[in-house]
C-alpha cells in the first residue's frame, strides 16, 4: 500500500470538479467517487463516462454498491477497463432508501452474501479491489468478522469508517475499532472517521497503526487538510490559510461549479451551498454566517455575504490550522465510553 492520504467518496459532493479542486490544494494520494448503483440494468456507457473520470497523476478510486454476485462481478470488470485504479465496493452506506434494497451497510448483516460477492469481483477483475465498511449494522460485535471475510474473499486492502449503521453521522467515530481490526487481518486497513484536523491524521495512523487515512466531510470544511498533514508529516511547517485564501477558494469553487452544473434546474445553488455550509463550521459562531450566507439566494449573493462577512477575520479566528488549534470540532475521542465491543488489546 504506497498511499497515504485519500479523498473520502461522498455522493453528490466527490464529482470530477470538486475532485480536481482538493488534488490542486496538494497532499492527496487518491480520490474516490460517489457510489455507482449497480442494479439489474448493466452498466451503462454514460454512466461509466460521468463516473470514471480520471486527473493526470492521482489514481482513481471507483465505488460501485449492489449485492447481486454477477452484476457486481461484471461492474468490475467494466469499471477497470474504463480506467479505474481500484474497484471500492460500498459496504457502509447507512441510508434508508439504500438500506432497504439490502445493498450499503445492509450487507454487513449476511457476511456469505458478502463473501459471494467479492470473491465474483475478485475473480473477475486483477484491478485493485477495496472494500469501505462501517463497523456494523446494529452492533460493532461482528466487525473483526467482517473485516476477515472481506480478506478471505480476496480483496485488497479495507477501509474502516468505525460506526455502525444504526449511528448514523452521530456520536464520534471510534477509532479503537480501526486498531481492533488492523491487529486482526494481513490486508492494509484505512481508517476513516472524524480526521477534522491535520494533526488528527497523523494521531490516527500513531493510535490505529493504520496504513492510510481516508478524509470526507473535513476536506470539504477545510480544503488545505491534505497539504497541511504532508507537510506536518514531512516536519515542516502547516499551511495557515487566511481569510483571503478562503474567499479565493469559494470563489473557485463558484465557478467551477457554475460550469459543472450550469444545465441543472437551479444551476450550482444547491451544492454550492452545500459546500459554504461546511466552510462556515470553520468560521467563529458568533457571526453566524451560515443562517446569513445560506439564506442568499444565488452563489454570487452567498459569495458577497462570504465577502462581508469574512474578509475582516485574522487568520487566527478561522478553525482552519493544522492543529485544530480553536476545536470547533472533536476528533477520535470518544469520551467516557466503555470499550468497543470488539477486543481492543
Ligand atoms: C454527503 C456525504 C455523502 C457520502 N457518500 C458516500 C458514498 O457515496 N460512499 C461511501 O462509501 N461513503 C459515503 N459517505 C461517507 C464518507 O465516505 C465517510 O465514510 C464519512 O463521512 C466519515 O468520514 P469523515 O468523518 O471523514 O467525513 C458520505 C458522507 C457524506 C457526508
Amino acid at each position: 500500500m504506497h498511499y497515504n492520504m485519500m479523498l473520502a467518496p461522498m455522493e453528490g459532493v466527490t464529482h470530477p470538479a470538486f475532485r480536481e479542486i482538493a488534488v490542486s490544494m496538494g497532499g492527496l494520494d487518491v480520490v474516490c467517487t460517489e457510489f455507482v448503483r449497480v442494479s439489474r440494468a448493466p452498466l451503462n456507457e454514460s454512466l461509466l463516462r460521468r463516473a470514471v473520470v480520471r486527473l493526470p497523476d492521482t489514481p482513481l478510486s471507483v465505488q460501485v454498491m449492489g449485492n447481486d454476485a454477477d452484476k457486481m462481478a461484471e461492474a468490475a470488470r467494466h469499471v477497470s477497463k474504463a480506467g479505474a485504479d481500484i474497484v471500492d465496493i460500498n459496504l457502509g452506506c447507512p441510508m434508508p432508501r439504500v438500506v432497504r434494497k439490502g445493498v450499503g451497510a445492509a450487507m454487513l448483516k449476511d457476511r456469505a452474501l458478502l463473501f459471494r460477492v467479492l470473491r465474483a469481483m475478485r475473480a473477475n477483475t486483477s484491478t485493485t479491489l477495496s472494500a469501505k465498511i462501517r463497523a456494523g449494522y446494529d452492533t460493532a460485535d461482528d466487525a473483526l468478522k467482517i473485516a476477515q471475510t472481506v480478506q478471505d474473499a480476496g480483496v485488497d486492502f479495507i477501509t474502516v469508517h468505525p460506526r455502525r449503521r444504526c449511528d448514523l453521522y452521530q456520536g464520534v467515530a471510534d477509532w479503537r475499532i480501526i486498531r481492533a481490526i488492523k491487529q486482526h487481518v494481513r490486508i492494509p486497513v484505512v481508517g476513516n472517521g472524524d480526521v477534522w484536523y491535520a494533526k488528527d491524521a497523523l494521531r490516527m495512523v500513531e493510535e490505529t497503526g493504520c496504513d492510510a487515512v481516508m478524509i470526507g466531510r473535513p476536506a470539504m470544511r477545510n480544503p488545505w487538510i491534505f497539504r497541511q498533514a504532508a507537510e506536518l508529516k514531512a516536519g515542516r511547517r502547516p499551511f495557515r490559510p487566511s481569510a483571503e485564501d478562503l474567499l479565493a477558494h469559494l470563489d473557485r469553487v463558484r465557478t467551477r461549479y457554475e460550469h459543472l452544473f450550469a444545465s441543472r434546474k437551479h444551476g450550482a445553488t444547491g451544492p454550492f451551498k452545500e459546500l459554504v455550509r461546511w466552510i462556515a463550521r470553520a468560521t467563529p459562531p458568533r457571526l453566524e454566517f451560515a443562517s446569513h450566507a445560506l439564506r442568499a439566494r444565488t452563489t454570487r449573493d452567498m459569495m458577497n455575504v462570504a465577502q462581508r462577512c469574512l474578509r475582516p477575520l485574522g487568520p487566527e479566528e478561522l478553525d482552519l490550522d493544522a492543529y485544530g488549534t480553536l476545536a470547533l470540532e472533536r476528533s477520535g475521542q470518544v469520551a467516557n465510553s466503555p470499550p468497543p465491543a470488539v477486543s481492543v488489546s
